[in-house]
């Protein structure tokens, strides 16, 4: 049997795929690891009904999953406007405001997002919370461009405070490479913040900001998959 976590993850992900994902549709397609049971279940509906989609991936993981699934990939050159996108989270606030990025994926997921009629987040019970931090804390990740990591580090300790740390590699000597070729720093913020839009139209002009992990006013809908085998719905 399958541990309960991931058991959470697959039920939000398979529930959201049967709730959003319709014939003809061209799909955005996120990173992590819920988004691996939604793909699953779009590859079942495209093999057992017969349904069209194109899907354009967010990140190198999600160009593997797609192809990997046989899926048809697409790319924003020839469809900047899709219908859906689904992507996982690290934490969701009650205001469906979502930190992203735990994957390094942040940049290309929201230009994503941003491009979708409607935005649908697949997540399990540990991302559900009341505000930002409450349970997740590994900070904001934000793609910086190389040579701007240090002062754009120090500015955001200026303005807001907290610590802000270069994402190191785990196999290789040196600092993670987003797919875009940058950097990625994770703030660990100071737990007085409430408006996150301020926060991330303030970071986001910090000369050599590429992309925060601040995903405000996008989540159309979000799917958590609860231990005892529901799904709770936030819209
Ligand atoms: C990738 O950069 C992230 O934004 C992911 O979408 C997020 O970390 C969710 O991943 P899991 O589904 O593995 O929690």
């Amino acid at each position: 049997p399958m541990a309960p976590i991931e058991e959470s993850k697959r039920r939000a992900a398979y529930q959201a795929v049967d709730d959003f994902v319709k014939d003809g549709m061209k799909l955005g397609i996120g990173s992590g690891s819920t988004i691996v049971y939604a793909v699953h279940r779009i590859a079942e509906k495209v093999k057992n009904e017969g349904l069209k989609v194109i899907c354009v991936p967010t990140s190198f993981q999600a160009h593997q999953l797609v192809v990997s699934n046989n899926l048809q990939l697409g790319n924003l050159e020839l469809h900047s406007e899709l219908d859906v996108a689904i992507d996982g989270a690290d934490e969701v606030d009650s205001n469906m405001t979502l930190i992203k990025g735990g994957g390094g994926c942040q940049t290309q997921e929201k230009i994503v997002a941003s491009c979708a009629n409607k935005f649908v987040v697949v997540a399990d019970y540990k991302k559900d919370s009341k505000y930002l931090g409450e349970q997740y804390k590994k900070g904001i990740p934000i793609e910086v461009i190389p040579m701007a990591y240090t002062p754009v580090s120090v500015k955001i300790k200026k303005l807001f405070g907290g610590e802000v740390h270069l994402r190191m590699a785990q196999m290789k000597a040196g600092p993670v490479i987003s797919d875009n070729g940058n950097f990625i720093l994770d703030w660990l913020f100071p737990n007085d913040i409430a408006d996150w839009k301020a926060v991330n139209n303030e970071i986001k002009m910090i000369a050599g900001v590429v992309e925060t992990g601040l995903f405000v006013g996008m989540a159309n809908t979000v799917y958590f998959g609860l231990p005892d085998g529901t799904v709770k719905v936030l819209r």
